[in-house]
């Protein structure tokens, strides 16, 4: 047993790394007060939770319980409800699919990253993880909601998220607390949802009363039926809607995010990605026919993916008596799989705790195990919104870097918060000035 509590407390996915590491990727059990999760950290191990025996390992239990308020019962949950999500959404987030949408993503992103002149031209610092989130936000919101959700709603929601995330924190630190027992944050968490409710559920319901053939996620929704040949509910629609969004735009904001960070740390990756850049997309905007080419630009945000997974900690109730690694596991127990802690891990990754893309050169991944690595999850409950990452991730950085020069005045270190996600602790401040000297022209 492994007194966890009190580094959980200073920094749970660092503290979570620190124990996988000294165990050799053991399973160990946690002595977090009245709650003793077992931490499984081994690729193997990883596996036999996330694929192989993976109806034994279910997303629901005391952690899982306090999301329910926000996703409702669907993609994000385990069960018949998920599984009737699953397959009415993963037609809708194929490559094939993201492909067709990629040329209007890089033309959205394009014209939100222009708005950035006016801070290039003040020299206006601004906060990194806002704006990131409002770019990803805006190119989530035309795969979700195409053109029915105005800019201001869209803009307006993101807060309440943010406020959602902060505030769920307190539940996941008090697993054991009863719902009868309010804890700090329940409220702004109840208010929150509220906010979001009051901008999704209009929108379905005009979307519902108002069919059309639009490609949006919405509308084919509204298009979809369930095993029976049912049509959906509303809070059908709306709870898919709104775990789609929570899965997305936070999770490739934060990458984004720690990237600059990183790059900062990292001069000679820096000069590299902006060589490329320059080389293929020129004084930009970045667009689908350059991904391609920006192969350096995918090893860097792999490995930013290794080092910072947003999705850094993934729960699981185990449902019969289990064993993994030859540790018994009782049913009802919890099982902590934690991207951060095996992406870590010595023996499957030399020097873990630096920053090199050249890890993810091409002939690379052969070589590794496939749940050394695992950034988007595994088995069944996989991330969908891979494709779609692999093609916006690279479209923003490539379309800033092509317009921009980015620095970041904020001194380091740069500790992770407590958060759903992984997200630096501090403000991030983000500052621009124009790449090209044409340009600084031609904005006067
Ligand atoms: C950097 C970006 C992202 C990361 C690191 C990430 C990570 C993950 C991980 C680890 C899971 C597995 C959860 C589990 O096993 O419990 C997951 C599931 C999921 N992700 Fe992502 N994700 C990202 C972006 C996205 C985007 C852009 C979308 C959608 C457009 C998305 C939608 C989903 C959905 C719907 C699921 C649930 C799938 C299921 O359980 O069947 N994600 N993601």
């Amino acid at each position: 047993m492994y007194r966890a509590l009190p580094a959980l407390l200073r920094g749970p996915a660092v503290a979570l790394a620190g124990i996988a590491r000294e165990s050799g990727g053991e399973v160990v059990r946690l002595g977090l007060g009245p709650f003793r999760p077992y931490l499984v950290s081994h690729p193997d191990h990883v596996q036999q939770v996330m694929r192989l025996e993976w109806t034994n390992y279910q997303r629901m239990g005391m952690f899982w319980r306090p999301l329910e308020r926000l996703f409702g019962h669907s993609i994000m949950g385990d069960g018949e409800q998920w599984s009737i999500s699953r397959k009415i959404l993963q037609p809708m987030f194929t490559t094939r699919y993201i492909a067709t949408i990629a040329e209007e993503v890089s033309r959205r992103v394009a014209g939100r990253i222009e708005e950035w002149d006016g801070h290039a031209r003040t020299g206006q610092s601004f906060d990194a993880a806002t704006e990131m989130s409002t770019i990803l936000t805006y190119i989530v919101n035309r795969v979700l909601f195409g053109d029915k959700l105005d800019r201001k709603d869209g803009e307006d929601i993101i807060p309440a998220f943010d406020t959602v995330a902060n505030s769920l924190v307190y539940r996941f630190l008090m697993p054991f607390m009863p719902y009868t027992v309010r804890v700090p944050r329940d409220r702004a968490l109840e208010k929150a949802v509220q906010r979001i409710d009051d901008v999704v559920y209009p929108i379905v319901r005009r979307a519902m009363d108002h069919p059309d053939d639009s490609t949006d996620v919405i509308s084919m929704l509204c298009r979809s039926t369930d095993d029976n040949g049912d049509p959906l509910t509303a809070k059908q629609i709306r709870d898919a809607l709104v775990s789609v969004y929570a899965a997305s735009s936070e999770t490739t904001a934060m990458v984004i995010t720690w990237l600059w960070l990183l790059l900062k740390e990292h001069p000679q990756v820096e000069a590299r990605l902006q060589a490329e850049i320059d080389e293929v997309v020129g004084d930009g905007p970045a667009r689908p026919e350059h991904l391609p080419r920006l192969a350096y630009t995918r090893m860097v945000l792999l490995e930013t993916l290794r080092m910072y997974p947003a999705g850094w900690l993934l729960p699981r109730q185990v449902m019969e008596d289990a064993e993994v690694g030859g540790v018994r596991i009782r049913r009802g127990s919890t099982v902590f799989i934690c991207p951060y802690a095996t992406q870590r891990l010595d023996g499957f990754w030399e020097r873990p705790d630096e920053f090199d893309p050249e890890r993810f050169a091409p002939a690379e991944g052969e070589r590794r195990h496939r749940y050394s690595y695992f950034p988007f999850g595994g088995g069944p409950h996989k991330c969908l919104g891979e494709h779609l990452f692999y093609v916006e991730a690279p479209l923003v950085v490539a379309s800033i870097l092509s317009r921009y020069r980015v620095s970041v005045p904020t001194p380091g270190p740069y500790p992770m918060g407590w958060a759903a996600s992984l997200r630096p602790k501090q403000k991030i401040m983000l500052k621009v000035a124009f790449a090209g000297r044409d340009r600084v022209g031609a904005a006067r």
